[in-house]
């Protein structure tokens, strides 16, 4: 207790207001569970900073776990890193366990936005299971529909500031001093997995085992399909609509 009142204490009055207030507006938002799913580089990772600050929250993205597992070498990324690699899909086992976990979270409290899973059938029903026995059920899956051509100049011109998860695009949202985050200054860095040739295994894992993921949701009638190819913003405005 006394821990806890020393570290508020130092935590700056701005900090603090800004929280309360972003506290105060949450207590008014409604519940949301939801779903991204698309190919990669459809555009999940940069629309959801915006959904989760919009409807409060928590954002639970399968691929950033992995790779924070992958960089600690904990036995979780020991395991994970060689299909990481290879573009293919790390088994249904270890990412239901760290989403199962990682719901428990405080900030999940008014619901998640799931960005990367699931990714099989398997793992969709996994989830569903967990769900019944909290009592709650997925509001909507937002399904990235996209051309594969345009993916490749998306994936490989992506920049990345890994202490903050902060994305760029050379070409669609280039930072303002090139190879340098915007508010740290400092460098960015490209996934090991976003070339060209792996591109085109994560393609193909897509297809054959996460499209029918879509159809899986489709038969519940919560899927709603976004022209993710439009601009950034524009996506985001088609996001809202359908959300609002
Ligand atoms: P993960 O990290 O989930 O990668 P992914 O699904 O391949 O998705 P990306 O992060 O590449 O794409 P995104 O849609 O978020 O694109 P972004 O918004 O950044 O998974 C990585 C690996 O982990 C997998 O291959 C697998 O091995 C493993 N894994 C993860 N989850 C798993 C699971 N559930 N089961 C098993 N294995 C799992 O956008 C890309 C770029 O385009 C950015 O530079 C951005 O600025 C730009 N951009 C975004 N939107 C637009 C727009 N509208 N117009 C123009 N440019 C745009």
């Amino acid at each position: 207790m006394a821990t806890n009142s020393m570290n508020l204490e130092d935590v700056p009055s701005e900090s603090l207001m800004s929280e309360l207030l972003r506290r105060m507006k949450c207590a008014y938002k409604p519940d949301k569970r939801l779903i991204l799913i698309g190919p990669p580089g459809s555009g999940k990772g940069t629309q959801s900073p915006i959904i989760k600050d919009e409807y409060c929250l928590c954002h639970l993205a399968t691929g950033d776990m992995l790779r924070a597992a992958v960089a600690a070498k904990t036995p979780l990324g020991i395991k994970a890193k060689e299909a990481m690699d290879k573009g293919e899909l790390v088994s249904d086992d270890l990412v239901v366990g760290i989403i199962d976990e990682a719901m428990k979270k405080p900030s999940c409290k008014k619901g998640f936005i799931l960005d990367g899973f699931p990714r099989t059938v398997g793992q969709a029903q996994k989830l569903d299971d967990m769900l019944e026995k909290q009592g709650v059920k997925i509001d909507k899956v937002l399904d990235f529909a996209i051309d594969d051509a345009v993916l490749e100049e998306r994936i490989t011109g992506r920049w990345i500031h890994p202490a903050s998860g902060r994305t760029y695009h050379t070409k669609f949202a280039p930072p303002k001093v090139p190879g340098l985050d915007d508010v740290t200054g400092e460098p960015l860095v490209q996934r090991k997995d976003d070339t060209a040739a792996v591109l085109k295994s994560r393609l193909d894992a897509f297809h054959k085992q996460t499209q029918p993921v879509i159809d899986y949701y489709s038969e519940k009638g919560i899927v709603a399909k976004l022209h993710a190819e439009k601009p950034q913003k524009e996506v985001t405005d088609e996001v809202k609509k359908v959300l609002s």
